[in-house]
């Protein structure tokens, strides 16, 4: 049996087991299996390696943790300091950051490749950083938006500044499920039809971030998207020759 898996903790409302338990059964994949891994510390990652596991996603709070024990690092993973997907060749750990890819591809499905605004980042953490990336990548200039002193705050948008920014991604998980009456503290009124707002939490699909904006005319897109392509290209660096 060829073994795949998660680590993480806790792991409780995984999306990648299941994803991949169906996979499996969809293409008839008879010798693969893929477990969640719920490790309260990450020294324990030493048992996906006993187990032979021959690739794993990360997941909070350890992308940046599990550099430590890498043998290498891919250069974008390096380049946003945080790794999601390691495969383990005889031993050896290689580190990958398939939430730059999840999320370039999604985002380009939804402001298509002519966009030539100016964005707005919500939060500052592992995602936002991939984001920052990808958005440096595609030449789209940024500002970011966070609770902390050296950057743009929340008390100082006004709908002027929104109406600046054509595209706004929510890398908090502020309006996740269980807290789906919450969103963003940014100046709904100032969003139009020509925004596009991306909301990288996929539960609910719909968040109250992603309702304002399309309530105002704006394209909108969640992270389930974002969350499939990551998974696939996981699977796609495991099974590289
Ligand atoms: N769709 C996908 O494939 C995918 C992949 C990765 C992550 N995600 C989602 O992206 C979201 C962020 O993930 P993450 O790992 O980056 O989380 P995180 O590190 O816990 O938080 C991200 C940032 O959000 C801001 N934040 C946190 N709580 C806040 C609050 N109450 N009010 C305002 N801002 C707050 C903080 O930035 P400041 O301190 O700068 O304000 C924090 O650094 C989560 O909802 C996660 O589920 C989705």
């Amino acid at each position: 049996m060829k073994k795949y898996g998660l680590i993480g903790f806790p792991l409780s409302h995984s999306f990648s087991p299941a994803y991949f338990k169906k996979k499996f059964e969809d293409l008839g994949i008879e010798d693969c299996e893929y477990k969640a891994y719920p490790i309260p510390h990450i020294i324990e990652v030493q048992k996906l390696l006993d187990e032979h596991v021959l690739g794993f996603n990360v997941t909070i709070p350890y992308k940046q943790d599990i550099i430590d024990f890498l043998k290498e690092m891919d250069p974008c993973a390096a380049e946003i300091g945080a790794v999601n997907c390691v495969r383990n060749i005889d031993g050896h750990l290689y580190g990958y950051n398939t939430d730059e890819y999840g999320f370039r591809m999604s985002l380009l499905e939804l402001i298509g490749d002519s966009f030539d605004g100016e964005a707005l980042v919500l939060g500052t953490g592992g995602a936002a950083k991939a984001v920052f990336y990808v958005l440096k990548e595609l030449g789209i200039p940024y500002n970011i938006v966070s609770r902390k002193q050296d950057c743009l705050n929340y008390e100082q948008l006004t709908p002027e500044i929104i109406d600046r920014y054509k595209l706004i991604i929510n890398s908090t998980p502020v309006g996740m499920h269980p807290h789906n009456d919450e969103c963003p503290h940014i100046p709904y009124e100032g969003i139009s039809e020509n925004h596009y707002l991306y909301d990288l939490i996929y539960n609910p699909a719909e968040t109250l971030f992603l309702r304002y904006g399309k309530e105002r005319g704006a394209k909108i897109k969640n992270g389930a998207d974002m969350l499939i392509l990551q998974a696939e290209k996981s699977w796609e660096i495991w099974n590289q020759p």
